[in-house]
């Protein structure tokens, strides 16, 4: 069984994706990991995220593996474990521009299908997961909020974590990324027509999950 969960940055699908995958027992692919990991050994190599070539050629001589930890999941650029290094906005944003590239787009899709199709039973998390990467999954989510929610959400997340961050600056950033991600012409973000939509703005995290959990619950019952 596969569940794709789709949407912008900040939407909780990442957390929402990680907490039903352990209810459920299934593997949790994160997607935009694999962007990042990319988006990183682009950056420590100087090259230019805008020019499709060059960024095709590292990611041919790549290696990222996904491994399953306590925390969701353990993410791998050529072996070294890079979980916490690609979490910041730089390479988040670098990410987005390099995922912009179809020939990348593909290999990437590439590698997720097949990590899909091992796993059996997986809740897979991006962009473009129930639209490209498995149109015909069992059930998709695009989960959303306004972008004020999810610059707010960032804010806070960063606040706590002691840093000096501006809200508006963080919300500038949310308006770029959903911006590039909606924009570009291969996969742009947008929900599957057969996708379950979900307003996450005025939801806490746990009255999302069990949201979720219930209409997939039910799907397995049928
Ligand atoms: O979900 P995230 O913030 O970790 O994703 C980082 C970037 O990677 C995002 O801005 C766009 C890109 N991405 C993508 O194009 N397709 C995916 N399935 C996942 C991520």
């Amino acid at each position: 069984m596969i569940i794709a969960i789709d949407g912008p940055a900040g939407s909780g699908k990442s957390t929402i994706a990680k907490m039903i995958a352990r209810e459920l027992g299934f593997t949790y692919i994160d997607t935009g990991a694999m962007y990042r990991a990319v988006a990183l050994k682009i950056k420590r190599l100087g090259i230019n995220p805008d020019d499709p070539e060059a960024v095709l050629e590292v990611l041919k001589n790549t290696q990222i593996d996904l491994k399953p930890s306590e925390k969701g999941v353990k993410v791998f650029l050529d072996g070294e474990d890079v979980s916490d290094k690609i979490r910041t906005e730089e390479i988040g944003k670098i990410a987005s521009k390099i995922a912009r590239h179809k020939k990348v787009r593909e290999i990437l899709v590439q590698m997720q299908r097949e990590l899909g199709k091992r796993a059996k039973n997986a809740v897979i998390e991006g962009r473009d997961t129930g639209t490209v990467v498995f149109p015909d999954a069992d059930i998709k989510f695009f989960l959303t909020a306004s972008a004020e929610v999810r610059a707010e959400r960032r804010y806070r997340e960063l606040k706590e974590k002691g840093l000096d961050v501006s809200y508006d600056k963080i919300l500038r950033e949310v308006q770029e990324r959903d911006r590039l991600d909606k924009t570009r012409k291969e996969s742009p973000l947008k929900p599957a027509e057969d996708a379950i939509i979900i307003d996450t703005s005025d939801k806490d995290i746990n009255q999302v999950f069990r949201h979720l959990i219930e209409i997939i619950k039910n799907k397995i019952k049928k």
